[in-house]
């Protein structure tokens, strides 16, 4: 039941009609006694207008704003705080606001990092990223954190080399079988292989191997082209699901400061994946 002490989480994105944030959040409030605390809500909202936005989470006292695509950059200027973890990235996911001053982080690198770290120890490990947009940004500091040994390869190669030489690893202009076999993780940060174009994806299935672990960070479909190669040829692979749970999670406890029921959230996710 909802009261007048209920408190409001929202996300913000252009669209957000497709998005599973508030069933998963919804459902973890649920399962931690919080269901009276918080409620979690969306609005689809024009990117032009964040400053309206802003001035409506101060004025209506909402305690936490979700920044999905194309929100992430364009809500920095509003904010007071900035983590330095979301500064680095460039990208802020998750606002708190705490008694009117409002904060920026990103969970969007520990989503991709949590995953990974299930499966493998990732300090020296190769590791492929391919993209160099938002997504990148967060998964490479995730990687470079933990001493991962990253090679960067995308579409448009000054973008590459750039993000490579601002978190200081390598590039690669373009990739080959041979070279990706050498890799021990590889990681599609790009949009390839979404819906409706679920039949592409961003390597040639020559270049997977038994051994290798794939991520992907698409989720729709649940599984791509890419990952359904990698399963072929015996690779580990990871769901996008992976990265939007544990974004979530740690997102959840930001918001509430409450440990985060994963696996009622990961049932949701899934529930309404599937
Ligand atoms: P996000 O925030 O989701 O990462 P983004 O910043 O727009 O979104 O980045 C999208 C990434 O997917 C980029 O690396 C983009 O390559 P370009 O930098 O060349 O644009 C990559 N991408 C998108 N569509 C692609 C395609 N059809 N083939 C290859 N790369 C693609």
């Amino acid at each position: 039941m909802k009261t007048a002490q209920t408190k409001i989480c929202l996300i913000i994105g252009d669209p957000v009609g497709h998005s599973l944030s508030p069933l998963m959040h919804n459902s973890a409030y649920k399962a931690v006694g919080l269901e009276e605390k918080f409620v979690y809500l969306a609005s689809s909202v024009p990117v032009s207008k964040m400053k309206s936005v802003i001035d409506a989470v101060r004025t209506l006292g909402i305690v936490g704003l979700t920044c999905t695509v194309p929100h992430k950059i364009a809500v920095i200027p509003f904010l007071d705080e900035i983590d330095p973890v979301a500064k680095k990235i460039g990208a802020v996911n998750s606002v708190v606001n705490t008694n009117g001053v409002l904060k920026g982080f990103n969970t969007d690198w520990v989503g991709a990092i949590i995953p990974l770290k299930k499966r493998i120890q990732l300090a020296n490990k190769k590791v492929l990223v391919i993209g160099a947009g938002g997504a990148a940004r967060a998964v490479v500091y995730g990687l470079v954190k933990e001493k991962a040994s990253v090679t960067i390869v995308n579409r448009t190669v000054e973008k590459a080399k750039q993000l490579a030489r601002e978190f200081t690893c390598a590039h690669r202009d373009t990739i080959d079988a041979d070279f990706i076999l050498t890799q021990d993780v590889v990681i599609n940060t790009t949009s390839v292989g979404m819906h409706p174009h679920a039949d592409e994806s961003p390597i040639s299935p020559d270049g997977i191997r038994k051994g290798q672990i794939l991520m992907d960070i698409v989720y729709a479909p649940y599984e791509t082209e890419f990952l359904r190669q990698g399963k072929k040829r015996g690779a580990t692979i990871i769901h996008g699901t992976e990265m939007l749970l544990f974004q979530g999670t740690a997102q959840f406890e930001l918001y509430t400061g409450v440990p985060a029921p994963v696996e009622v959230m990961e049932k949701t996710l899934l529930q309404g994946i599937l």
